[in-house]
């Protein structure tokens, strides 16, 4: 008796190390290379340019009369309103300091600058779909447009859903799609800007 009482103590105990783990355990980050098909200088703005118009990301991290990619839009949820964030390239309201490592694995895996889980408010799961060269692009582009220093508006969400690390689990019931290194458009890219459209 006192043995089966002491393996399910023990169990327990694991199986609590094993959860806090899972929610704790701080977030692991990728370098990234471009590949030798990327442009660089003006022509890797330029198509981060078409990538970001293509993406639509002003639509979401830009409020109304605001200043383009500044952030502060608000997305009213049954649960609370979350606000888009300051993607300028700023370097302490905006996204200026972040590393392009950073800026991948936010795009492809929805995750902040210090490890923490971001709201699918932010659609990164469609973003997974990129190729890193796109999404290093794009970054080449944002750091390009004005900086602006309006901060990040908090997120009044209620309990349980103002706690980032809830999102783990819900990220671990779906599968992100594997991000092509290089984008397999790549060729129908370089005809447009050869074209210049
Ligand atoms: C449908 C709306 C929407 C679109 C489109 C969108 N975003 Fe966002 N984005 C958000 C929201 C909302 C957040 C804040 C998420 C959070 O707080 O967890 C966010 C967060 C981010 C972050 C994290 C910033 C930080 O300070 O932690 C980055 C980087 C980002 N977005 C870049 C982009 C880029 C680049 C694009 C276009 C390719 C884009 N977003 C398109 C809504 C959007």
């Amino acid at each position: 008796m006192k043995r089966t009482l002491i393996a399910v103590c023990a169990l327990g105990v694991v199986a609590a190390i094993s959860v806090a783990c899972f929610f704790f355990w701080p977030a692991s980050i990728e370098a990234v290379q471009a590949t030798h098909a990327q442009p660089t200088g003006s022509a890797l703005v330029a198509k981060g340019e078409y990538l970001t118009k293509a993406a639509d990301c002003a639509a979401c991290h830009t409020a109304p009369g605001g200043e383009p990619f500044a952030g502060g839009r608000a997305f009213q949820l049954p649960f609370g309103t979350i606000y888009s964030t300051n993607i300028t390239p700023d370097r302490e309201a905006g996204i200026g300091q972040w590393s392009d490592a950073e800026f991948v694995r936010a795009l492809h895996r929805g995750i902040g600058r210090s490890g923490e889980d971001l709201y699918p408010a932010f659609p990164y799961t469609a973003y997974a779909l990129l190729s890193t060269d796109d999404v290093v692009a794009i970054r080449a582009y944002l750091s390009t447009v004005r900086p602006v220093s309006l901060r990040n508006t908090d997120n009044t969400l209620a309990f349980p859903f103002n706690q980032r690390y809830v999102l783990r689990g819900a990220r671990a019931l779906r599968r992100l799609p594997h991000p092509p290194q290089s984008d397999v458009r790549d060729e129908e890219w370089q005809e447009i800007r050869r074209s210049g459209r």
